[in-house]
């Protein structure tokens, strides 16, 4: 059974990740129409990942008897300034879901449920790697300057490929 303020804490997750879901997608679907065809899939593949995220609060809300809402989302951004600044917001909003979920942990400690603290820790651990696969991005953009989007579209879902790899080190 959680605590009221765990499950506030929870459920106020559930939004934060839906929220997230969708501002990806809303990148993608920009991304897109801009002619970027490996950056918006990169997107929609994170925005997949998102969602999958919010439900995993979800189910773990009802399965420890409390109810895991589903909130009505705020409309993300429709257009962006250029990729670049797409992905500062991207690590910029992986940096606030990082701070959220800190706060969980915190939550878990002052209402003593260990539980739910161990739980947590897999979003912990993930949001490392979130944070760190976003500045790898960032760092390729910097090399590679605003000029060459082009080789950077084409070579974007290299970098999945290579964090998804069996062997990738963490
Ligand atoms: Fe689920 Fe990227 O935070």
């Amino acid at each position: 059974m959680l605590t009221k303020k765990v499950e506030e804490a929870l459920v106020s997750q559930i939004m934060k990740e839906g929220y997230s879901s969708n501002l990806y997608l809303a990148m993608a679907s920009w991304a897109e129409t801009e002619g970027f065809e490996g950056i918006s899939d990169w997107l929609y593949i994170q925005a997949d990942e998102e969602r999958l995220h919010m439900l995993k609060f979800v189910h773990y809300v009802n399965d420890r008897g409390g109810k895991g809402i589903i909130p009505a989302f705020e409309q993300p951004p429709i257009d962006y300034p250029g990729i670049k600044t797409m992905f500062e917001k991207v690590l910029a909003h992986e940096e606030f879901i990082s701070a959220s979920i800190n706060d969980i942990v915190a939550v878990c400690a002052t209402e003593k449920d260990f539980t739910t603290q161990n739980w947590v820790q897999w979003f912990v651990n993930e949001q490392i790697q979130e944070e760190k696969s976003v500045r790898q991005i960032l760092d390729k953009l910097k090399i590679l300057g605003e000029n060459n989007l082009y080789i950077f579209d084409r070579d974007i879902l290299t970098l999945r490929a290579a964090e998804a790899a069996p062997n990738a080190t963490a």
